[in-house]
């Protein structure tokens, strides 16, 4: 793939999240000149391995890791302005400053300490039928997005002379709410929570502008426009296993609105995916392997949550699953990561259809009641034994490699593209 000619690109995951889109957001940064978050918030886990060295980040664009760049935090992110703080601190330590490169949209909406507490209070009062969510308030940010009056901007925190009334009221509100829905006997401190967000209004200042503006005219001066998204495509709100989701828009049906560009800016939506399929929280997984190929995979790919370290349940391809996201997200080229996982498996399966009591079904579907009777139906391909993560061309692989990304390129029905067989930036492979 020829990255110097791409027009204003999207990343995104084509199954549950976890797909590795850090690592091409990072990898594509150099090519771009604005990197933008659109959707979701800390809930997201961005790894990114440079010479050896690990980055996670969850809040911040992963171009603030490349120079020059700038980063941007759009309208559609929920913000939980205090970890934004922690982040960047972090990287502070580590000798990556974070100044006027990063940009937040005043009109982002802010995750509160209400938000958090409301999202384990849910879970815990939800049992076995919990969403099984990240607990960083995203759900219950975006529900008072919606619901406006509960809400709190970026905006509300360059306005110190109303903000602590605000607070006091959305606190007295939540504080009732919470107590008599959930039996909670801890109230939230009003006075508390105003001291720390006035304390991080300064803070956030130098960085708040109006992103649309910006856009704007950085895309009418030619500069070229990065989408990160976050969380996975079958996450999604509208379109994903409901309701087992995330609360927001996580393809790049969620850029325009997301970040605040015209509806066409968006040229090339790359979809990335794993060799295999994974996937953490409750929610129906057809391709799971509840079995010692699971683990394998599981320990091989150290699939534990980068946001919760939580296991990751890990399963065969699922090719039905990623075929949906393509075509409704249309999805342009496709990234394969972790391919060196799969090494040392002597057969290695792909998910090409469901099977129900009444049999197949048409393709896939986010019903989830009829996703969990769902069997997959498999086609097994001969495995790899040889080591490949040193490999630099396609042409290095081993025959049973290359076969392997042929299939899944003729069942996805778009080129795949890249090919990542490690965590660092040298581990990768352009394909023609
Ligand atoms: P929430 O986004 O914290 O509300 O969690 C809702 C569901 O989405 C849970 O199953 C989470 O595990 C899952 N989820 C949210 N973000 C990510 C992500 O970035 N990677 C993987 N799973 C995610």
């Amino acid at each position: 793939m020829d990255c110097s000619s791409l027009g204003h690109t999207c990343v995104v995951g084509l199954h549950w999240g976890d797909e590795g889109k850090g690592k091409i957001v990072d990898l594509l940064s150099e090519h771009f000149d604005i990197v933008v978050r659109f959707n979701g918030g800390g809930n997201a886990g961005h790894t990114v391995v440079i010479a050896g060295e690990r980055f996670a980040l969850h809040l911040l664009p992963v171009g603030v890791l490349s120079p020059g760049r700038m980063a941007v935090i759009g309208p559609g992110v929920a913000l939980d302005a205090g970890r934004l703080f922690e982040e960047i601190d972090a990287l502070a330590r580590r000798g990556i400053v974070v100044g006027d490169n990063l940009r937040v949209s005043d009109r982002a909406h802010l995750v509160m300490p209400w938000h958090k507490k409301q999202d384990v209070l849910s879970e815990q009062a939800l049992g076995d039928d919990r969403i099984g969510t990240t607990a960083r308030g995203i759900g219950p940010c975006y529900a008072d997005k919606m619901q406006r009056a509960t809400a709190v901007r970026v905006i509300d925190l360059l306005k110190p002379a109303e903000l602590p009334a605000r607070i006091a009221r959305i606190c007295e509100l939540k504080n009732r709410i919470f107590a008599a829905a959930y039996g909670d006997a801890e109230p939230l401190d009003a006075g508390a929570v105003t001291a720390e967000y006035l304390a991080l209004a300064e803070r956030i200042r130098r960085h708040v502008c109006d992103t649309t503006r910006l856009f704007a005219e950085s895309i009418a001066a030619g500069r070229r426009l990065l989408f990160e998204g976050a969380n996975g495509m079958l996450l999604d709100i509208d379109h994903g296993t409901f309701p087992y989701v995330t609360s927001s828009t996580t393809s790049a049906i969620g850029v325009p609105a997301g970040a605040g560009v015209p509806s066409q800016t968006v040229r090339t939506v790359i979809g990335v995916t794993k060799a295999y399929t994974t996937r953490v929280g409750a929610g129906p997984f057809p391709s799971e392997l509840r079995d010692e190929t699971g683990q394998y995979i599981r320990d091989r790919g150290h699939e534990y949550g980068t946001t919760t370290g939580r296991p990751r349940r890990c399963g065969w391809f699922d090719a039905v699953a990623a075929r949906y996201s393509v075509s409704f997200g249309g999805i342009t080229a496709v990234a394969v990561m972790h391919l060196d996982t799969l090494t040392g498996l002597q057969r290695v399966g792909i998910c090409t259809g469901y099977r129900v009591r009444d049999g197949l079904l048409p393709g896939f579907v986010t019903d989830c009641s009829l996703l969990e009777q769902a069997e997959p139906v498999l086609e097994f391909l001969p495995g790899w034994d040889a080591d490949i993560s040193a490999a630099r061309r396609v042409a290095d692989l081993p025959p049973a490699a290359r076969n392997y990304l042929d299939r899944l390129e003729e069942l996805l029905g778009v080129p795949v593209t890249i090919v990542s067989v490690g965590p660092d930036r040298s581990q990768t492979l352009m394909r023609p």
